[in-house]
């Protein structure tokens, strides 16, 4: 029989940037992202991570509401958005708000010229997040500002330029806020060091005067068009059809619960942040869609006596407004479940998630980290349930929590509305959550709890306490507050309700995001915190009987505010005699600024289509240690769209180079190593047909992770690398004390936000490979190609323009991809694109080393150090990467700015089954010199010392050898030791400290300096040298090309200074374009803070010598 055929697919009719677009074959699997990049070829919308979390895609969204009559304008994450929810709807993206070739925009200017780009890979996301602020209050409040920049990460500029430059729109004045005092720190008078150099340093960053004007006015209407469609009240059903998913966008109630009965497993997408989300890391596939999003019978909010009632399409944002406005109106009484909401609707995800979210789809996805059922089940709020075979009916939402109760939404069924109701006098609520940052992270631990007591009494007469992150969904902790009830509020209440809830809600060791004691013990602060709470409370609603809480425990209950960063950077003025064209340290506006801020910026996930190309997916090992017994591609092979699949056996050249492995052959060595790749015409088909490929493994033993592992195994990478001095067995004799410890200090994810990706395309002649991708090191890339293909490396060229981020991660990684690519490319003949979405990147990458310390320090009393004997261990993964130099860097460096004369440093590389990690900002010296100062902190602990009298007593002092035979001296160490302690006012702040933690109990603060002796640049003097090519054309413009890649670093800027300096022209008439092994050959990497110093001195030369030449001739 045959299959029925597909229903016909309706028009998809929406705007972009203001032009309409109608797309008759609109996809239900695609992303508004995905369709911007892709189909529009509007890549001023970045891809980061595609989960919503990073803010690189946002967008506007603008809809206009037929009932309102008011249109809304939102910002959203365009990975998360289905292209199919966007009937009816303007959506605004980066280029549709100015461009260099046109108008900038205001906010595009003024980020670009506050500093606020660097890498500019998250700016056009910012850019998005402002202006769509900006059109909803176009005199914003600083709090307004940050409240929507939260779901905005930057990996490189540290927020506050970013913020400065939104902030000069904001109604407040922009100058530094210092301790609140509303003056700049300029102006203080106990920063008279600041005054004393005041002529010498500068601090002004850019010239507000500079900007154009912010006309809101200005802005695009809502296209007319769309009113009219919205307004139509013959709308139907819509069907959007694609490959195999089945779209439906029902127009009214009836119809979303008739579909529902029809298709009882096929979701609802509203917000798409659970389903969209679903799909990226856990794959989840739904043939069938109904999307009732934007209904406006969803779409209310009711106010009674009783309480309040909200549609189950209103948005988390819109909630949040609404309560906003409430409990400014409402007396505080009527109003504590919405303070409690509020507490979490401010801090929950980032600001375009909470504008897509919808309160059906969170209560609904019942998530285990869901920060508002815990509160909406404590508060008693109700579910208004309705389907097209039952009715009506309504259920509690605890009931969906509690064992006992154990209620679910039937098949069919709808959340219609949340009646959220009041609570009486004697109860009290309270919300709490503890995450890794106040804002835009999941919560570790949630709570909601409430307690109710009997008229005018301390005695419990209902108590529930819910917690999140604790169990696969919200935990109730039911027996333990039925046990309670009857109780009287106090201190034995509160020990015995801690260890009943302990007994009651056991996290298992494998719980999601491990941290099981750290948890139990939140539970436990959380229960205190709200013990403290409701006894203030007993206080002020009869102060009489029940006594206030001692004042030393009032800071338990005070919340961390959110604060916009603040800062001022001094940077030494240029000399008064300097000639004005000389751009040389100024602070200029980053070179490709406003392109960053303008999306312009192009980026090698953004290189356009080459004709024929093909996409690759990788398929990675899912054991630590195995051999492959067998790799069956037939079922790949025969997916559609599908090219070739490319083993090791396709390597022309070298499959291990130096112990780098391309495609695994025979074993692997680590989850994430690659198998193979699948080569399609779409990634989607290369991706599908990846998970078709069949790998056989059997595991070999021994499994080695951790670095324990490994000494057991003795299994090391490399000789061990070792530095000493002085005598230390003897020292250790003649020492007061001697401690010994460990410390370990975890890897950390790279997450540059452009994620690694490779373009290479073979000529067609004499073996000619192009290969453009986002290094840090292009020649390693020229080198790995040419030994992989079997080829010489002058025929491997190797482009790069800028990266979106690297801090290391982009020295070696980029060659084995290339690497890989490069195969496939040669084995198909066709131009091969290989870009990693985030998970695979973070897979497969890996990052910076896990290290484990052991010390053993031998001191006086007077916490002089005489002995240090220190063995580091990395964990270097699986293969040698640069693991050699880190370590070697490692023990280089340990000795930090410390002179101990009797030292010994000894490290080792651990080789373990872990995917392979590599350079990281800081080079190994972050992990090391915390243990340093772990063991210092330790000496000063044990000799009852301030850490800063013991790190300043054993400081370097004199010239003299370093363990590594160098001849150091200290003065600049101590001048800048000397200038930190003046400049941050240490010891009247470290007296404030003191006196702000004697008197609070539960908050403390801390203070801490520490001297750092950090060498720039490596070792090996050929590894230190750097060229540069110089064209200058008839029309007097130059074209300079150098070693150093553009990271985000501003290098290309520094280049462009030191060119426009000693030629003695306007820099305007320097031109960068690229990085490439066919312009600087044999260039050494762009990393260990050498740039500038290298490539500058390159530059210099190299027109010092056309200008010699030029002279001579
Ligand atoms: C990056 C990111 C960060 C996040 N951070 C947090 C956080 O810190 N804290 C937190 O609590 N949450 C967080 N979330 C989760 C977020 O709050 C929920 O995903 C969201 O509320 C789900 O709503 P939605 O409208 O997008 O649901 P959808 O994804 O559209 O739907 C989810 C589910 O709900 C069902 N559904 C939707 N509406 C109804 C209805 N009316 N009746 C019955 N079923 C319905 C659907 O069938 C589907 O199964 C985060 C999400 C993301 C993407
Ligand atoms: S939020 Fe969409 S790519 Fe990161
Ligand atoms: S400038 Fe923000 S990520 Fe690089």
């Amino acid at each position: 029989m045959p299959s029925p055929s597909p229903p016909q697919s309706d028009h998809l009719i929406f705007f972009v940037n203001g032009k309409k677009v109608v797309e008759r074959h609109a996809d239900p699997e695609m992303t508004l992202l995905f369709y911007l990049r892709k189909v529009l070829c509007l890549t001023g919308t970045k891809y980061g991570c595609g989960t919503g979390s990073c803010g690189a895609c946002t967008v506007m969204i603008s809809k206009y509401n037929p009932d309102t009559k008011k249109i809304r304008h939102y910002s959203a994450t365009a990975c998360l958005v289905p292209l199919c929810s966007l009937y009816g709807a303007a959506v605004t993206t980066v280029e549709g708000i100015g461009s260099i070739k046109t108008r900038i925009h205001p906010v595009q200017e003024r980020l670009a010229k506050c500093h606020g780009t660097q890498c500019g890979f998250c700016s056009p996301g910012m850019v998005m997040s402002i202006y769509t602020l900006l059109r909803n209050y176009p005199e914003p409040t600083t709090e307004q500002l940050m409240e929507t920049l939260s779901g905005n990460l930057c990996r490189c500029t540290g927020y506050r330029p970013i913020v400065e430059s939104g902030k000069t729109f904001c109604e407040e004045s922009t100058v530094c806020q210092l301790q609140g005092t509303g003056k700049c720190c300029m102006d203080q008078e106990e920063n008279q060091f600041y005054l004393e150099k005041k002529e010498k340093m500068c601090t002004k960053l850019y010239d507000e005067s500079e900007f154009r004007p912010f006309d809101p006015s200005q802005e695009p209407i809502f296209p007319p068009e769309l009113i009219r469609m919205a307004e139509d009240p013959h709308k139907k059903t819509l069907i959007f059809c694609g490959e195999k998913i089945l779209w439906m966008s029902p127009t009214n109630m009836n119809e979303v619960l008739e579909l529902r009965m029809k298709y009882p497993t096929a979701p609802l997408v509203m917000g798409n942040t659970t389903i969209g989300l679903n799909a990226v890391l856990k794959g989840e596939f739904h043939p069938m869609i109904i999307s009732p999003v934007g209904l406006t019978e969803l779409n209310f909010v009711d106010f009674t006596d009783d309480g309040m009632t909200i549609g189950a399409g209103c948005t988390l944002a819109e909630i949040k407004d609404i309560l906003t406005s409430t409990v400014s109106e409402e007396p505080k009484e009527k109003t504590k479940t919405y303070r409690a909401l509020l507490k979490h609707l401010r801090t929950l995800a980032g600001q375009q998630i909470r504008n897509m979210a919808t309160l059906g789809g969170h209560v609904a996805s019942k998530h285990d980290y869901s920060d508002i059922n815990p509160i909406l089940a404590a508060g008693k709020a109700t579910l208004n349930l309705i389907s097209k075979a039952e009715g009506k009916r309504q259920i509690l939402v605890e009931e969906l929590f509690t064992t006992s109760l154990k209620e679910e939404l039937r098949d069919g069924e709808v959340i219609y509305s949340v009646v959220i109701p009041q609570l009486s006098r004697w109860e009290i609520i309270t919300a709490q959550r503890q995450a890794q940052h106040l804002e835009n992270a999941f919560a570790i631990v949630n709570a909601g709890m409430r307690v109710q007591f009997r008229e005018g009494t301390n005695t419990i007469k209902d108590l529930k306490m819910f917690f999140g992150r604790v169990g696969p969904t919200t935990v109730s902790a039911s027996k333990t507050c039925e046990q309670l009830i009857g109780r009287q509020w106090n201190d034995e209440m509160l020990s015995e309700a801690c260890r009943l809830v302990l007994d009651e809600i056991r996290i298992p060791p494998t719980a999601v995001g491990g941290m099981v004691e750290y948890k139990r013990t939140l539970i436990i602060s959380f229960i205190f915190k709200f013990y403290l709470k409701v006894l203030r409370e007993l206080h002020k609603l009869d102060p009489r009987r029940y006594p206030e809480i001692p004042e030393n425990s009032i800071s338990a209950l005070e919340e961390f505010p959110i604060r916009a960063p603040q800062g001022i950077q001094m940077f030494q003025c240029v000399d008064p005699h300097q000639p004005p064209q000389d751009p040389v340290g100024h602070p200029i506006m980053h070179q490709s600024g406003l392109k960053h801020a303008t999306g312009e910026a192009v980026y090698n996930v953004d290189l356009p289509r080459v004709d024929e190309e093909l996409l690759l997916a990788v398929v990675t090992s899912s054991r630590a240690h195995a051999k492959i017994l067998s790799i069956d591609v037939s079922e790949a092979l025969e997916f559609p769209g599908v090219v070739d699949v490319i083993t090791a056996k396709d390597v022309p050249g070298e499959n291990n180079i130096d112990g780098e492995i391309i495609y695994a052959e025979n074993e692997v060595i680590c989850v994430g190593q690659i198998v193979c790749a699948v080569a399609a015409d779409t990634y989607s088909h290369a991706k599908q047909a990846a998970e078709k490929v069949k790998v056989i493994y059997e595991d070999v033993e021994p499994q080695i992770i951790t670095i324990e592992d490994a000494i057991k195994y003795n299994s090391f990478f490399f000789k061990e690398k070792k530095i000493e001095k002085g005598n230390i067995d003897r020292a250790f004799y003649y020492v007061d004390e001697i401690i010994e410890g460990e410390i370990h200090v975890e890897g950390q994810e790279h997450f540059y936000m452009e994620t690694q990706s490779v373009l290479v395309y073979p000529t067609g002649e004499d073996e000619e490979m192009v290969i453009h991708t986002g290094t840090q090191y292009p020649t390693h890339v020229q080198d790995l190609v040419a030994a992989v293909l079997g080829v010489p490396r002058n025929r491997i060229m190797c482009h790069m323009k800028r990266a979106g981020g690297a801090f290391g991660g982009k020295v070696t990684k980029p060659a084995v991809l290339g690497a890989v690519a490069a195969v496939a490319a040669h084995k198909t003949g066709h131009p091969i694109r290989f870009h990693l979405e985030r998970g695979d990147d973070m897979l497969i990458t890996a990052g910076r080393h896990p290290l484990l310390t052991k010390y053993k320090i031998g001191f006086m009393k007077n916490g002089l150090i005489k002995a240090v004997d220190l063995q580091y261990y990395t964990n270097a993964g699986c293969t040698p990467d640069e693991s050699e130099r880190v370590i070697e860097y490692i023990v280089l460096k340990s000795e930090t700015a410390y002179d101990i004369p009797n030292y010994r440093c000894r490290g080792r590389a651990c080789k373990t089954n872990l995917p392979s990690n590599t350079a990281f900002r800081g080079f190994g010296f972050p992990q090391g010199a915390l243990a340093v100062e772990n063991y210092i902190t330790a000496v000063a602990f044990k000799c009852g010392l301030p850490p800063e009298k013991v790190r300043d007593m054993n400081m370097s002092k004199t010239v003299n050898r370093t363990a590594y035979k160098e001849l150091y001296n200290p003065e600049p160490l101590l001048k800048c030791w000397k200038e930190c302690l003046e400049k941050s006012s240490f010891q009247s702040r470290k007296a404030a400290i003191e006196e702000f933690n004697k008197k609070n109990y539960w908050k403390k603060k801390g203070i801490s300096i520490i001297p750092m002796k950090y060498s720039i640049a490596v070792p090996n003097g050929y590894e230190t040298q750097a060229a540069s090519l110089v064209h200058i054309y008839q029309d007097g413009s130059v074209l300079v090309a150098h070693g150093g890649c553009e990271l985000g670093q501003g290098l290309y800027t520094k280049m462009i200074q030191v060119a426009s300096r000693e030629l003695k022209i306007p820099s305007s008439y320097i031109y960068l374009s690229e990085t490439s092994t066919t312009t600087v050959p044999n260039a050494s990497y762009t990393a260990a803070s050498m740039g500038t110093d290298i490539n500058g001195r390159a530059v210099q030369v190299r027109f010092l010598s056309i200008l010699r030449s030029s002279s001579l001739s």
